[in-house]
C-alpha cells in the first residue's frame, strides 16, 4: 500500500510559500472568498502548456490588456490573436484559443462551464486544462496532473516503472488525496514541482511531503522518475 499524500501538510506549506503569479488568487484572498476568474485561469493554463512562467506572464498580461474578457477575445480578428501569440509556438493552440472564446460567448452566454466534463468539450481544452480550471475556479475535487506533478509523485512513491506506464496509478494516488481546497491543492503540487521537487534538485528538507516520501528515504531522490528503456 503506497503512502497517502498528506494534503493537510501540502496546503499548510502552500499557505506559507505559494508563489505570487499574475493570474493566481493567493490562498489568503481565496480564504476570504475571492474567486479566480475562469477566463484568466483558462488563458494562463493554455499559455503555460507552451512555455515557462516568465514568458507566459508577459504574454498573459499583454493578452489581458488587449482583451480583458472572453467577449473581447471572441470579437478580436483571428489574425490579431495569432500575431500576439507569435513566439509561443504551436499556432493550432492560438486558433483553438480563439475558437474556444467564440464557443463560450456564442453557446454559453460568455460563461465558462463550471465543471471539468463540460469544459473538456470546448476547443483546445483537454484533460489537464479542464481539471485545472474546474479545480482552481470551483474547487471541483479532481486530480490535476501535469508533468511536474508526475515527477513529484514518482519520487514520493519511488515508482520503479517509467511515468508513461504508470499514469493511472499516479492519477489514482493523487485523486484520493484531493481535499476540499482542491484548487489550492492543485496549485500547491505544481509549486512543489517547480520550486522544491525540481527536475534536477530535490530540496527534501523543505518539502511538506518529506516525512512519508519513499525517494527521500533513499539516498538519491533524483533517481526518480526512472527513464523508460529505449
Ligand atoms: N503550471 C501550470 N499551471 C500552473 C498553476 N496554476 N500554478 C503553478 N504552476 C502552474
Ligand atoms: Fe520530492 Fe524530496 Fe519532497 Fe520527496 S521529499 S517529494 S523527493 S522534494
Amino acid at each position: 500500500q503506497p503512502p497517502a499524500i498528506n494534503s493537510t501538510s501540502v496546503l499548510d506549506w502552500y499557505d506559507r510559500h505559494a508563489r505570487t503569479l499574475a493570474w493566481r488568487v493567493s490562498p489568503e484572498a481565496r480564504r476570504q472568498g475571492v474567486r479566480p476568474d475562469p477566463y484568466r485561469v483558462w488563458l494562463s493554463e493554455v499559455m503555460l502548456q507552451q512555455t515557462t512562467i516568465g514568458a507566459a506572464t508577459r504574454y498573459y498580461l499583454r493578452f489581458l490588456e488587449l482583451w480583458p474578457s472572453v467577449e473581447a477575445l471572441a470579437a478580436a480578428p483571428r489574425e490579431a490573436v495569432l500575431v500576439e501569440w507569435a513566439g509561443l509556438g504551436y499556432y493550432a493552440r492560438a486558433r483553438n484559443l480563439h475558437a474556444c472564446a467564440q464557443v463560450v460567448v456564442d453557446e454559453h452566454q460568455g460563461v465558462f462551464p463550471d465543471n471539468a466534463a463540460a469544459l473538456m468539450k470546448l476547443p483546445g481544452i483537454g484533460a489537464y486544462t479542464s481539471a485545472a480550471i474546474a479545480a482552481i475556479c470551483h474547487d471541483e475535487p479532481v486530480a490535476v496532473l501535469d508533468g511536474n506533478v508526475e515527477r513529484v509523485l514518482a519520487r514520493y512513491l519511488a515508482l520503479e516503472t517509467p511515468v508513461r506506464d504508470a499514469k493511472p496509478l499516479l492519477r489514482r494516488e493523487l485523486q484520493r488525496a484531493v481535499p476540499a481546497r482542491a484548487g489550492d491543492f492543485a496549485q500547491a503540487m505544481m509549486d512543489l514541482g517547480a520550486t522544491i521537487c525540481a527536475p534536477r534538485t530535490a530540496l527534501c528538507t523543505l518539502c511538506p511531503l518529506q516525512p512519508d516520501c519513499c525517494a527521500a528515504a533513499q539516498s538519491e531522490p533524483t533517481a526518480y522518475p526512472v527513464r523508460p528503456a529505449k
